[in-house]
Parts: C-alpha cells; sequence; structure tokens
C-alpha cells in the first residue's frame, strides 16, 4: 500500500467528469491496489473521504470513513465505505448549510448547502451492490465526493463567498458557531 499524492485546485484533473469502472476493471490488481492506495492516502492526510480524481485518476471510485477524526472533530463516525460507479438520490429537499473544508483546496473552507437525507446505491470493491440511507453531515461527506467524480468541488458551490476562511480563522472565529449549531443538527437529523 502507497500513500499517493493528492492534486490540488488548478489542476485539469478535478474538473473533469471520471468515467465508469467496468466489472473486469474493477477485479484488476491495478483498480484494486487503487482503492487501497486511496484508503491509505485518505487516512494519512487525516480526511473524511477522497476520490479518484484527487490521486489523478479518471475512475468512479471515492472512499469515506471517519474515526473520531480530528480535523472533523463534529462529525459522526462512518466506517470505512468503498463507493465504486455511485448514484446519489436526495429524499426529500430539505438542505443544511454545512462548513467543508477538501484536501485538494489546501487550507481553506466555505459553507455549502447539502441536502440531508439520501439514497447511496454503490459497488463495494468486490462488485457487490449496496443501497444506503445516509443523513446529516454524512450525507454532506458523500455528495462533496460524488461532487469529485462530476469534476465538481465545494468551492463552486459556496453560496456566499464571504463564507471562505482558513483553517486558522475558522478556529479562532466560526467554529464554535458552528459546532453548536451542527452538534443540534446532528442529534436530530442523526448519520
Ligand atoms: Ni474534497
Amino acid at each position: 500500500m502507497t500513500v499517493l499524492p493528492i492534486v490540488t485546485v488548478g489542476d485539469p484533473v478535478l474538473r473533469e467528469r471520471a468515467r465508469e469502472v467496468t466489472p473486469e476493471e474493477l477485479r484488476s490488481p491495478r483498480t484494486q491496489q487503487l482503492i487501497g492506495d486511496m484508503i491509505d492516502t485518505m487516512r494519512a492526510a487525516g480526511g473524511a473521504g477522497i476520490a479518484a480524481n484527487q490521486v489523478g485518476e479518471l475512475l468512479r471510485i471515492f472512499v469515506v470513513e471517519v474515526r473520531d477524526n480530528p480535523r472533523y472533530p463534529y462529525k459522526p463516525n462512518v466506517p470505512l465505505t468503498v463507493a465504486v460507479n455511485p448514484r446519489i438520490e436526495p429524499l426529500d429537499p430539505e438542505t443544511a448549510a454545512i462548513n467543508e473544508g477538501c484536501l485538494s483546496v489546501p487550507d481553506l473552507r466555505g459553507e455549502v448547502d447539502r441536502r440531508i437525507r439520501i439514497r447511496v446505491t454503490r459497488l463495494d470493491r468486490d462488485g457487490a451492490e449496496h443501497v444506503e440511507e445516509r443523513h446529516g453531515l454524512t450525507a454532506g461527506t458523500f455528495q462533496h465526493e460524488l461532487d469529485h467524480l462530476d469534476g465538481v468541488l465545494f468551492l463552486d458551490r459556496v453560496r456566499d463567498p464571504r463564507t471562505f476562511t482558513t483553517w486558522e480563522q475558522f478556529e479562532r472565529h466560526h467554529r464554535d458557531a458552528f459546532v453548536a449549531r451542527i452538534t443540534e443538527f446532528v442529534e436530530r437529523v442523526g448519520s
């Protein structure tokens, strides 16, 4: 397993649509190695998720995992999830403003509206299909990763550019209010 370099905003690979993975491709040692490397890279960088575009591969694969993440201490834990050819359907129109960051956008956070109840359909790394509901911040994480596969960054979805902050200024000026609001929200909608 290998920790891969993460590409940053400005690299055209982050703006391209990743393509579907075929069953043969998913079984191949190369793709299985890529998935393992993406897991290692996400963990080494302390991210909540990473998409294939972020390591320079245009395949529809992302991984998500939250285990008491110090980068996002308010996020509920999410078991390691590998999503191949994922689809997301919103279950209702309700959205919430969520403060997001991204491993490909160093030192910037901003507020994005995300659906808070979604159905995720995905293949796992063995090609088995799973259909799951995800709620709240976890739903937001899945939408953020799926966006990557469509060449979309959270930057594109920030409605009010005045919500952009560095991580340091977020900690200093915005964290307490956000965490108070989001803690109540996580208790209400779950994950
Ligand atoms: Ni990201």
